[in-house]
């Protein structure tokens, strides 16, 4: 049988996630060392490095067992899965910002946001039985206000600080976002062993 096969988001999550694996007693000597190789052993695992979307895309097609993904981008994107573990790192939240000092909901015309994720800024408003116009930006959705493109932008919150500097202000928080352990729906059931003793050990280490 092959190795447990883990789809790692490359990036910001993938050094939590090394870190957090090598708490837990995997060697992760080759993730730290990687240069530019995409599929590395990690215990008797193998860690396979993609962009966030692909993780889902991989895991779903089960040519990954085990993925670590932000909610964020399970929430937009969806898929057929399970989610077993809160991980805990990677804390951020989505929410509804517009220009400091102005009152979003006020007046009667409709809305424009701006926003990577339309399906979730979709659900928000849908759930104030709001109608609004979203316009999908791929990234720096901060922009859009400032341009005059949009009324408010739904976008992930770390810090604040992107939005404190371009004049920006939190309106309404949307949810909670941390990194997620997924599991593929065949996997679960015929590696369900290995796959429960790898998110125990995880698990253990999270306190
Ligand atoms: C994210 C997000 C905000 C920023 C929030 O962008 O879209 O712009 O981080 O972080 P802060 O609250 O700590 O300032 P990212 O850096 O991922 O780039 P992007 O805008 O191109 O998506």
């Amino acid at each position: 049988m092959r190795p447990l096969r883990i789809a790692l988001t490359k990036g910001r999550l993938e050094k939590s996630t090394a870190e957090l694996m090598g708490r837990a007693g995997l060697d992760c000597s080759a993730l730290r060392d990687k240069g530019r190789k995409l599929i590395l052993p990690v215990g008797e695992m193998e860690a396979v490095l993609a962009k966030a979307g692909d993780v889902i895309t991989y895991l779903e097609h089960g040519v990954c067992d085990l993925g670590v993904v932000g909610k964020d981008v399970i929430m937009e994107r969806g898929g057929q899965f399970f989610e077993i573990l809160d991980l805990r790192f990677g804390k951020c939240g989505f929410a509804l910002a517009a220009p400091a000092g102005t009152d979003f909901y006020q007046g009667y015309q409709i809305k424009t946001i701006a926003t990577k994720y339309p399906k979730v800024a979709r659900r928000f408003f849908q759930s104030k039985d709001m109608d609004v116009r979203v316009i999908k930006i791929e990234g720096s959705v901060e922009l859009a206000p400032l341009l005059g493109l949009a009324d408010g932008i739904v976008d992930l919150v770390e810090t604040g600080a992107t939005l404190r500097e371009n004049g920006l202000e939190v309106v309404e928080p949307v949810a909670d976002v941390s990194a997620r352990l997924i599991v593929n729906v065949a996997s679960m059931k015929l590696r369900k062993k290995e796959i429960e003793a790898f998110a125990e050990r995880l698990e253990r280490e999270l306190g």
